[in-house]
């Protein structure tokens, strides 16, 4: 087993965590687009504004990375992850993007969760800083899809 120190865990993570974001993003945009239908719109633009705070996270994961002497990583470090986030076979199949949503910042939430314990381990408080504030994010992005989830299953 390959050991790392404290720190290297927390880069390792931050670059993770950054392409985790873009992830979504890519996601995020490509549903947005594909979703279709009267039930549609409250969706769409929810994705809309999510968009922009997922890209924010990456700026600000790859900024930190930056200040620790490390890079955010290119797309040839990519895996894609997101199966479930996949754009649905039928367009105005709403329920099966906002579940891919809900696995998404349930898998940002987990991200983020583990990155505050690796820096307070680490002694790294400005990471741990960053890891809470983009938690509190992804949190009230749950928090969102879980009440779209409740109106869209209910009729
Ligand atoms: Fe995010
Ligand atoms: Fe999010």
């Amino acid at each position: 087993m390959l050991l790392m120190t404290s720190s290297e865990s927390v880069i390792d993570v931050l670059r993770s965590a950054y392409l985790e974001e873009l992830e979504t993003v890519m996601n995020y945009r490509t549903n947005s687009i594909v979703l279709e239908g009267v039930r549609a719109q409250e969706i769409k633009e929810s994705l809309e504004a999510d968009i922009a705070e997922e890209l924010g996270h990456a700026g600000e994961l790859g900024q930190r990375l930056k200040q620790l002497d490390a890079n955010p990583p290119g797309s040839a470090a990519f895996t894609a992850q997101q199966e479930s986030l996949q754009p649905p076979e039928d367009s105005t199949d709403v329920l099966a993007v906002i579940d891919g949503v809900l696995d998404a910042e349930d898998g940002a939430i987990s991200t983020y969760q583990q990155l505050v314990e690796l820096a307070q381990a680490a002694d790294d408080p400005v990471t741990e800083d960053l890891a809470v504030e983009i938690l509190a994010d992804e949190e009230a992005h749950r928090s969102e899809f879980r009440g779209l989830r409740k109106e869209y299953s209910g009729d």
